[in-house]
């Protein structure tokens, strides 16, 4: 199939691009590089030993989408171009609605007039907001207390309506848990501007010697060691779960958990980080972080059964593979 991958420059976006390329699919991204860089395309392009077709468009652009789709047969649209820092979605809340809802939108209106009915999107697990665990599709959505989190919301809401008006379209809403790692290779990964907010990215700076300790945030929630619990999923495996996503997409909207099932510390991941990759991480507890929750992890069961889908790798090959991509972005090793 032809997939226009949107965001497809970015983190989870270049691995799916990876992953739809060693499947057998023709790639076009879409991508305007607000939080990636072109050099991405290209190695995508390497790890594959295919080419792709790269759009350097922003997704909100009516007349660009419609550009793309005059000109390329497209089978299916994967979405992922979004904005996605929590934090930064409460102070530049119409930034967020703006870029995530209208690209949305955007997108479904090209897909109704070119007859193109194959859609995934990224949704995030933040939509379940403090439910009680393992979170799984069926439940009733809380509040996510951020704009980020309600654009996911929405965008789940107006794809979910679509669909119900017009059965011929499908799409998978896709909730990540917490994807974490990068390609085994080393040339794609994570790479946050400025000092990172997420534990995984933290941890790999810390280890490179540019942060000097971890900030564990809280030590008394009702979890096992009384660090935060979280659903932590290699990106590898979420890439390849976007490909079992779009072949066997069927008639309406389906949500999909893609999470490992498995809920792990802060504490424990930091042990796991040292055992994989035999450095130190230095740590201090401090106060909670304000809005995080005790615990969040899946129920998989879901994907696994009408997806053919399960996450394979496990948080010492994440931890592995995260450290791999961060020494060798510059090269530096510090033991
Ligand atoms: P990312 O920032 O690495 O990738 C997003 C890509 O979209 C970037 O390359 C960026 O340049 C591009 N982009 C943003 N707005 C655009 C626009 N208007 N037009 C064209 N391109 C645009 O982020 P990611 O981690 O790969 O996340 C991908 C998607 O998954 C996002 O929608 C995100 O909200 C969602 N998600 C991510 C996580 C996570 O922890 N990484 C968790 C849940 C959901
Ligand atoms: C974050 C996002 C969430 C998104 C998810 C997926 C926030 C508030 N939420 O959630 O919307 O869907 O990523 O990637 O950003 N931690 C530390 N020290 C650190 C960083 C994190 O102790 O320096 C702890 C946190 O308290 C939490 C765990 O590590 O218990 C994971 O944190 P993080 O990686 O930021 O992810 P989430 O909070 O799950």
């Amino acid at each position: 199939m032809n997939i226009l991958v949107t965001g497809g420059a970015g983190y989870i976006g270049s691995h799916t691009c990876t992953a739809l390329l060693k499947a057998g699919h023709s790639v076009i991204i879409a991508d305007n590089l607000s939080n990636s860089k072109s050099e991405t395309v290209r190695k995508i392009m390497d790890i594959a030993d295919k080419e792709v077709t790269f759009y350097e468009i922003d997704v909100t652009d009516a007349e660009a989408i419609d550009t793309i789709f005059r000109k390329h047969k497209i089978d299916g649209v994967i979405h992922f171009a979004g904005l996605k820092a929590v934090g930064e979605s409460v102070d530049k809340p119409l930034d967020y609605y703006y870029n995530n809802i209208v690209s949305t939108m955007v997108l479904t209106k090209a897909c109704q007039k070119y007859g193109v009915n194959r859609f995934v999107f990224s949704s995030s697990a933040t939509v379940y907001g403090d439910n009680k665990v393992p979170f799984v599709e069926t439940m009733g959505l809380l509040p996510t207390t951020n704009p980020y989190g309600e654009t996911k919301a929405m965008s789940e809401r107006i794809l979910t309506d679509i669909a119900n008006a017009n059965p011929a379209f499908s799409v998978s809403l896709l909730r990540y848990f917490n994807p974490v790692g990068a390609h085994w290779s080393g040339l794609i990964g994570e790479r946050p501007n400025g000092i990172p907010n997420n534990l995984m990215p933290y941890v790999t700076q810390v280890a490179k010697g540019k942060l000097g300790k971890l900030r564990v945030f809280g030590n008394d929630y009702l979890t096992v060691d009384g660090t935060g619990v979280r659903d932590y999923i290699h990106v590898a495996d979420l890439a390849e779960g976007h490909v079992a996503a779009l072949e066997n997409l069927t008639e309406g909207a389906h949500v999909y958990n893609l999470g490992t099932g498995q809920g792990t510390s802060v504490l424990e991941l930091v042990k796991a980080f040292e055992e994989a990759n035999d450095v130190k991480i230095p740590y201090e507890i401090v106060d909670r972080r304000p809005g995080d929750i005790a615990s969040c992890y899946a129920d998989a069961s879901k994907a696994e059964r009408e997806l053919g889908w399960e996450a394979k790798l496990d948080i010492i090959a994440m931890c592995r593979d995260a450290w791999r991509f961060e020494k060798n972005y510059k090269g530096k090793l510090r033991k």
